[in-house]
């Protein structure tokens, strides 16, 4: 039987930290994989995970199962992170997923379980690759909206609302609650304004998925657009991930938030996904959802997490702005001035595949194959070499 399994493709990710691992060349740089790297070049553990997990090792007294829907206190703990002050007033359904993507699989399976084999959900052109790739494997229907005008480096609103415009009631909209993967360009207050006028008057669900919160302008900034869209609509579904704004990468933290119309809807949305909890993995994974918890509960070990984080985002904008400098004059023009706007830890350059193979080849520089780069990938010795390169396949 196993043999007769159809090959899949390998995950282009993969492949090419594979591709860096093996060139023996010294001067190589990786700006391809998504995770977040300091001027060392290391992935850190956050100082207040460090004291969290001290916490629990010295205080936890069981590991015995939680709910299937996840530790409460973990998910009024990202509720509050999230929704700020919405969580106190509107009811909402949650529960704790294996990181950003086992919470995206669950807000799918949600709104598969909400019957309407027809309703499409719309996806932003480009979106993370693996939006597109988990729906076609639960085989849910997909269309495209327009999001990123390469022209301006910024987000087409216009193109966004006529397409959106076309969308079925019932249907469901995906957003990047910040920092657009791969794009880097964010939609504005007034783009969010637009976009929830438009969901109310056709009928719209929003589906924000959420994976960078405080890595764009800060925790609070990054979500203001996401929470006047939850304020002024009757439901929708977030899902988050810890991964990158706690470092929590291969702990797998994660969790769906749907903040419902009533309190009736609550509970049931509330008993489906500690359902599809259950058909999945049945207990979603609780070390990494309690170390989360306990940073956000405790006011010393939140202060200390907030300032690491905020140096985080620094560098990364310090980072943007050497590196469109850098291009700037290299270039003799400002075609890449959209650095500095972008948000998050990535930006699409603009390039072609062939070009950006010949940087691979030719320069040991390595992105995705959309021209995807993580700038957190960068440090003060790397950004003259790769900008040289960049602008050397022009
Ligand atoms: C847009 C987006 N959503 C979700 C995720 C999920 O991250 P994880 O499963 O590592 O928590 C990512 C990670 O790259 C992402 O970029």
């Amino acid at each position: 039987m196993l043999e007769s399994i159809p090959p899949r493709e390998e995950d282009k990710i993969l492949r090419l930290m594979k591709l860096f691992a093996d060139d023996p060349r010294v001067g190589k740089i990786d700006l391809g994989v998504g995770v977040y790297h300091d001027a060392d070049g290391r992935t850190p553990i956050f100082s207040a995970v460090k004291q969290a997990e001290q916490r629990l090792i010295e205080t936890q007294e069981s590991k015995g199962y939680v709910g299937l829907a996840g530790d409460p206190a973990f998910h009024r703990a990202m509720a509050g992170l999230v929704l700020g002050d919405l969580a106190e007033t509107m009811p909402f359904a949650a529960c704790g997923t294996p990181g950003g993507t086992g919470a995206v699989r669950q807000g799918f399976e949600l709104m598969k379980l909400a019957g309407n084999p027809q309703r499409r959900i719309w996806l932003p052109d480009p979106s993370w690759i693996n939006h597109g790739s988990i729906l076609d494997t639960l085989g849910i229907p997909r269309a495209d909206y327009r999001y990123y005008d390469a022209e301006t480096g910024g987000v087409d609103a216009d193109g966004m609302l006529a397409d959106l415009a076309k969308a079925a009631p019932g249907d469901v909209v995906l957003l990047h609650g910040c920092c657009h993967n791969p794009t880097g360009a964010d939609m504005k207050a007034q783009d969010w304004a637009a976009l929830t006028k438009l969901l109310a008057e056709r009928g719209l669900t929003p589906f924000v998925d959420l994976a960078y919160q405080g890595f764009g302008d800060g925790v609070e900034a990054d979500v203001s657009g996401l929470r006047t869209m939850v304020a002024a609509l009757p439901e929708t579904i977030i899902t988050v991930s810890a991964s990158k704004n706690f470092g929590l990468y291969r702990e797998r933290v994660g969790c769906v938030l749907a903040p419902c119309a009533d309190p009736k809807a609550r509970d049931m949305t509330h008993a489906a996904l500690a359902w599809l909890n259950r058909q999945n993995y049945a207990f979603p994974p609780d070390h990494g959802a309690r170390v989360v918890t306990t940073i956000l509960t405790d006011t010393g070990l939140r202060a200390d997490w907030q300032d690491e984080l905020d140096g985080m985002r620094a560098r990364m904008k310090e980072n943007r702005t050497a590196l469109a400098g850098e291009l700037r004059r290299l270039t003799g023009s400002d075609r890449f001035g959209f650095l500095q706007s972008h948000k998050g830890m990535f930006t699409v350059l603009g390039l072609s595949t062939e070009q950006v193979l010949t940087l691979r080849k030719e320069h040991g520089l390595y992105m995705v194959e959309d021209s995807r780069i993580n700038l957190a990938g960068l440090t003060d010795a790397t950004i003259p070499p790769a900008a040289e390169a960049i602008a050397a396949v022009l």
